[in-house]
């Protein structure tokens, strides 16, 4: 049960239409429940933050790939996405480095913030590019 309230599960309509983007979205969804898991599990802050950092290695990743899929496809908003990118990396290392610090016990509160910010940014600014890909 606990398991079940504290992880993401893949929808349909977090697709964007293009397959690798969503390949790598599924993957983020995946490191993110991997992160919720080791919380519900208890374990250690040095596991947790390790997991946490896997989180952030590969959103970087991800964010790299898909600013250059815009980039060659023309997609006209790319600059505005690619400073929205710069916003939640920035947010996310600073969460990192908080909990790191042990400065941010609140996990919960965390883990909300990064589910909003994976499906809010995937059904809101990333179906953008999605659209457009279609059309093109
Ligand atoms: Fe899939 Fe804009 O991140």
């Amino acid at each position: 049960m606990e398991k079940s309230m504290r992880t993401i599960e893949w929808k349909d309509s977090y697709s964007v239409g293009h397959a690798g983007m969503d390949q790598q979205h599924k993957k983020l969804v995946s490191l993110l429940n991997e992160f919720s898991q080791a919380l519900s599990r208890g374990e250690g802050k040095t596991k947790l933050y390790e997991t946490l950092m896997g989180l952030v290695e590969y959103t970087k990743k991800h964010f790299k790939d898909e600013e250059e899929l815009m980039a060659s496809s023309g997609f006209p908003d790319l600059d505005e996405h690619k400073a929205i990118h710069k916003q939640l990396t920035n947010k996310v290392i600073n969460y990192a480095v908080q909990y790191n610090a042990g400065e941010l016990t609140n996990t919960v509160e965390l883990l909300n913030f990064l589910k909003n910010w994976l499906v809010d940014h995937i059904q809101g600014v990333d179906i953008k590019y999605g659209q457009y890909l279609a059309k093109s």
